[in-house]
């Protein structure tokens, strides 16, 4: 299968690449200022008091932070991370034999906890509201609900669509942090930590080139770093400079927004087929051919970030600076010709 190169998921063979760059501690964790902050006060209010840490959720689009935070608060805690994932959980049972296996203050981290099953998530509640398992042993009338203590711990969670997230399980995070996209200047300081770490050559400039094609994302941010990388060594004398970052990333289709083929597939189909909208996003999901989850969690969310369309509650319009970016001119809403101009 094609993979998109812009999307922010996780692709296969970057697994290392995101560890090896994955900052351990606050000092190498750029950006997310108020979410830091938050996390810090809870952090030390949690070991002055010698509790676990209340249960935590983040959520935000993929590549922005969330499992790097997750290390981070467990190191700071000084206590372990085990991960698991929503789509991971299939039975009841599972979930169950790990919560079993958790010691005091553990970390419980679940990625993509909104894919959670019902059944599973109902095992869950307890568990998080009283530290506490219930199980049935037996079948039918003999049947007996036990329950059993479990260690106190934290879950934390990470989800890019918390609209998807069921309401009760929600309620039970003491606290909800929304990571956001980052700015040029943060991206550029994660890009030239990243090189330093990966021992690639690079002018400020060429960083800051890097960061503005990154689509606010940190994880787009490392993978232009290695595409420069590659460019700079064929093409150039080594070292990544503005114009090198410039070419390589126009060479991938990348624009100077970061925006790539989809992205402006969307738009265009939007503009072209749904005179500008608004148009749902099956419906555009359909018209060029991509899944509505990449449309969702990756597409949509950035195009809403830079103001190039706008949600309604018919559909997804294209704003004027969305039609101005491809070159084109957005019709003049306030200017409806009636019968009467259009044969004048
Ligand atoms: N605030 C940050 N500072 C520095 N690097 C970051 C930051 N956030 C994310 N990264 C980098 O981006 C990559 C992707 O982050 P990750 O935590 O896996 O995102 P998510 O879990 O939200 O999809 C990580 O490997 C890490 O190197
Ligand atoms: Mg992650």
């Amino acid at each position: 299968m094609d993979e998109r190169t812009v999307t922010p998921k996780l692709v296969e063979t970057e697994k290392k690449l995101d560890q090896n760059l994955r900052p351990k501690d606050w000092d190498g964790f750029f950006g997310q200022e108020v979410v830091k902050q938050n996390i810090q006060i809870l952090i030390e209010a949690a070991q002055k008091r010698e509790e676990a840490l209340d249960h935590i959720l983040l959520y935000g689009p993929p590549g922005l932070g969330k499992t790097t935070l997750a290390n981070i608060i467990a190191h700071k805690m000084s206590v372990s991370l085990k991960i698991t994932s929503g789509p991971a959980v299939e039975r009841a049972g599972d979930l169950a034999a790990i919560l079993t296996n958790l010691r005091a203050d553990d970390i419980l981290f679940i990625d993509e906890i909104h894919r959670l099953g019902r059944v599973v998530e109902e095992i869950l509640y307890p568990a998080m509201e009283d530290y506490a398992l219930d199980i049935v042993i037996g079948k039918g009338p003999s049947a007996r609900n036990i329950r059993l203590k479990l260690p106190r711990f934290t879950v934390l969670g990470a989800t890019t669509r918390l609209d998807m997230l069921a309401s009760p399980l929600r309620d039970r995070f003491g606290a909800i942090f929304r990571l956001e996209f980052y700015t040029p200047e943060e991206l550029q300081k994660i890009v030239v930590r990243s090189a330093k770490i990966l021992d690639i050559p690079i002018e400020a400039t060429g960083a800051l080139e890097i960061a503005h094609r990154s689509r606010g994302t940190a994880r787009i941010a490392n993978r232009w770093l290695k595409r420069a990388r590659d460019y700079a060594q064929v093409r150039a004398d080594g070292v990544i400079t503005e114009a090198v970052s410039k070419d390589a990333l126009s060479l991938l289709n990348i624009d100077k927004l970061g925006l790539d083929d989809l992205d402006r597939q969307v738009l265009l189909s939007i503009i072209e087929k749904f005179n500008g909208g608004p148009v749902g996003l099956n419906t555009i999901s359909a018209s060029v051919n991509e899944e509505i989850n990449t449309i969702m969690d990756v597409v949509e969310p950035y195009l809403l970030q830079l103001g190039f369309i706008n949600r309604t509650p018919r559909g997804r319009v294209v704003t004027t600076r969305g039609y101005n970016h491809l070159g084109l001119t957005a019709p003049d809403a306030s200017f409806q010709p009636t019968l009467f101009e259009a044969e004048a």
